[in-house]
């Protein structure tokens, strides 16, 4: 996310129209006369690709101005895709489209190595995402910017962003995103004109680029409401830079929820407001870092200090983005780990099947291949204990809420009564997935609320509920 900035074309495109940079980065500092660019061969339709095919050198044409993304670029996987590709040893010519410069990924446009097999286009380059640039260098300023795209998966495979290459059956992370709800636009958040809602900050591609302070063009930049893009890979994914394994934008395992790449979004109404009347929104972070949830008054533990014990290591990701919990879904496209689905539905024959399913039909493998849990059916088992025992928290805490006077529940106002702050712990349990995010904060927030809702409305609890803290940790 770094931002290029004026002053570093500055310097270069006045002398680099002239002479190449190369000299100007060279430990001996020897200049050396060079064009910036070599006329591309007609029938590679505009693309430049390198300048300088030696091996390792990478200098793309676009790199000798934008500089700062030439570095970054060339520590990515892109930029070695070509010697990857080689090194496989089952090389072949259907395979060299996804791993060069040409029609793959960015607008379609035709040329580049397909048409000319010319060394200069190997490797994923700038231009595999931004399009041929040649209009461009050769007049930088005068407004035909190669912008690239954020769009993923517009319906035509094979020409639309990140699309193009990544995807396919070996490679199906557009066929598992698209079955996520990442891969939907929220229409109704995307349209919202809500001002404190800011729902757009976390549903649309453009609102949390923006959010995050990605300043850079792209084709989408002005698309809003339903024209917006929904959580694409250029969200998730910094397109030049590795600073993060995989790319990331953000880190993923760092217990803190404006720096972690899943939790600036997955953060929202996780404590209990009186002004809010709809109850948690997204408490997924703040819920396994044990910091969500209404503290009750005659709570001992404070946010924070029940931490899930699943609050570890690559955090969401080590159980939404596993890649051993099948090998290929019904239509054959293998599992990336793009589906973001913890516990998917499988078939008989271990395909994942999209959709709702009993969890006996799950597949826990997520659970044991973090190192987690011996094996899936001890995930399993562990999951129903801890459901079991929060269900029937939920059933007694709503069994005593209902007995509460009605003018408890005054919202949206500025006081929160312990009947609100019940309901809020209430709602916090039964959302998707509150469970194996954090057993014991829930369990916890749960008995203290019942025994905060017969003190203050002098109720009596159902007998044979304990209220001591039965969840365990299973062991490893
Ligand atoms: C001769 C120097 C030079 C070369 C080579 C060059 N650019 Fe640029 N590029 C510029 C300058 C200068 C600007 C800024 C123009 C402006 O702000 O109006 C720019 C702007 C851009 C922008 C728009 C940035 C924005 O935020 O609006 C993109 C995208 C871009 N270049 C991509 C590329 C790609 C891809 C290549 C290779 C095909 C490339 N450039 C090659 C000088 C260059
Ligand atoms: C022209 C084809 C092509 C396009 C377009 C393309 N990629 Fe890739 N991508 C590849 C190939 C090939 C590799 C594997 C390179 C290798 O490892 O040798 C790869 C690797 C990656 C990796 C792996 C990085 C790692 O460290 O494991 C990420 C992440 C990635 N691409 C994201 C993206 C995103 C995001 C976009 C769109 C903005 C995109 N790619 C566009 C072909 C492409
Ligand atoms: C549809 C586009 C596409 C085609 C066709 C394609 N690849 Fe790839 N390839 C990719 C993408 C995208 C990645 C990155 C996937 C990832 O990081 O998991 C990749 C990654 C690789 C890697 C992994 C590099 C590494 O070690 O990280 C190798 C090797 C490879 N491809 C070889 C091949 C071979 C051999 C063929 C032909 C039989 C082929 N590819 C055809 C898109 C493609
Ligand atoms: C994997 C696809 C991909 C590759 C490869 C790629 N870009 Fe980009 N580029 C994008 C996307 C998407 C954006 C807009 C979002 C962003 O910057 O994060 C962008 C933005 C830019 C911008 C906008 C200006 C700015 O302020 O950042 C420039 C300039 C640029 N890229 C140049 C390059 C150059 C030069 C290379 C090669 C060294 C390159 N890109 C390689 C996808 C790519
Ligand atoms: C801070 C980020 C953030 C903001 C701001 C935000 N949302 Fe969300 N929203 C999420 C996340 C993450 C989810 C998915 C996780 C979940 O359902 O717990 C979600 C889920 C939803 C859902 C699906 C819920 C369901 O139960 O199916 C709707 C509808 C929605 N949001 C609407 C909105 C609207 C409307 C706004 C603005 C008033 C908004 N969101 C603001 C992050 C946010
Ligand atoms: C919600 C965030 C998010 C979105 C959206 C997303 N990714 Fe990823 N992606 C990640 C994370 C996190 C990882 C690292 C996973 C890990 O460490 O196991 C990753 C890993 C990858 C890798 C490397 C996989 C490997 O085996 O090395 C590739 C390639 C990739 N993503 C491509 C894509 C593409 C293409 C899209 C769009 C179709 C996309 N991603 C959408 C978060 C995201
Ligand atoms: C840009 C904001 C954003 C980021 C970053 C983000 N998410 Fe989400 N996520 C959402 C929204 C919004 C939804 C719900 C969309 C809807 O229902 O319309 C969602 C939905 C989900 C779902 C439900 C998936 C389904 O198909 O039911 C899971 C699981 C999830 N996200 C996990 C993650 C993980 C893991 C990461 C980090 C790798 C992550 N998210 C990063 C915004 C985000
Ligand atoms: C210990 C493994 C684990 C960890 C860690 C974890 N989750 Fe979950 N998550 C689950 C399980 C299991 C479910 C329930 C899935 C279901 O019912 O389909 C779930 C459900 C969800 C859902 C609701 C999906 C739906 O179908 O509506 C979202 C959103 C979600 N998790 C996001 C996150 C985020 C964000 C993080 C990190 C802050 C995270 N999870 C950490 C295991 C985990």
């Amino acid at each position: 996310m770094r931002p290029i900035t004026r002053s570093v074309f500055g310097a270069c495109t006045a002398a680099v129209l002239v002479f190449a940079v190369a000299g100007c980065v060279d430990e001996k500092k020897v200049l050396q006369e060079k064009p910036l660019f070599e006329q591309p061969p007609a029938a590679a339709v505009g693309y430049l690709g390198y300048t300088d095919t030696t091996q390792d050198a990478k200098k793309t044409a676009c790199g000798n101005c934008h500089v700062a993304h030439q570095a970054d670029w060339q520590q990515t996987k892109h930029s070695h895709a070509w010697l990857d590709l080689q090194a496989s040893d089952h090389a072949a010519q259907t395979c060299e489209a996804c791993h060069t410069v040409g029609p793959n990924g960015n607008s379609g446009e035709s040329g580049g190595w397909a048409a000319t097999r010319d060394p200069r286009y190997v490797d994923v380059q700038c231009e595999s995402c931004h399009g041929p640039g040649l209009d461009h260098v050769t007049a930088p300023d005068a407004g035909v910017k190669p912008l690239a795209s954020i769009a993923a998966d517009t319906g035509a495979l094979g020409v639309s962003g990140c699309s193009g290459c990544h995807s396919g059956t070996h490679n199906s992370f557009v066929e598992n995103w698209r079955s996520s709800r990442h891969g939907i636009l929220e229409v109704h958040a995307a349209t919202s004109t809500s001002t404190t809602g800011k729902c757009v900050n976390c549903h649309t591609g453009q609102g949390w680029l923006a959010r995050e302070g990605v300043t850079a063009h792209y084709k989408e930049m002005n698309n809003t409401g339903a024209n917006s893009v929904a959580i694409t890979c250029a969200v998730c994914h910094d397109p030049h830079s590795d600073k993060y394994p995989a790319q990331t934008r953000l880190a993923v395992d760092v217990a803190d929820t404006t720096a972690n790449l899943c939790m600036t979004c997955h953060m929202r109404e996780s404590e209990a407001d009186p002004a809010n009347t709809r109850g948690p929104h997204s408490p997924e972070g703040p819920t396994l870092l044990g910091e969500a949830g209404w503290f009750p008054p005659n709570a001992t533990f404070q946010p924070g200090d029940l931490r899930g014990t699943h609050a570890t290591g690559n955090m969401c990701v080590t159980c939404h983005m596993s890649t051993t919990n099948f090998t290929k879904d019904t239509l054959g496209n293998a599992n990336v780990g793009h589906t973001f689905q913890a516990i998917p539905c499988v078939n008989a024959s271990g395909e994942y099947v999209a959709g709702d399913c009993a969890d006996s039909q799950r597949s826990f493998k997520a659970c044991t291949a973090s190192g987690c849990h011996g094996t899936e059916a001890a995930a399993r088992s562990a999951y129903a204990t801890a459901e079991l025992r929060i269900n029937t928290l939920v059933a007694e805490a709503n069994r005593l809420i209902a007995l509460v006077p009605a003018s408890e529940f005054v919202a949206p106002d500025t006081n929160l009564t312990v009947g609100e702050g019940a309901k809020f712990n209430v709602q916090l349990a039964q959302k998707p997935g509150a469970v194996a995010h954090n057993p014991f904060l829930l369990e916890s927030l749960l008995t203290t609320s019942i025994q905060a809702l017969k003190d203050q409305y002098h109720l009596t609890s159902t007998p044979g509920i304990p209220l001591a803290n039965e969840l365990k940790a299973p062991a490893r």
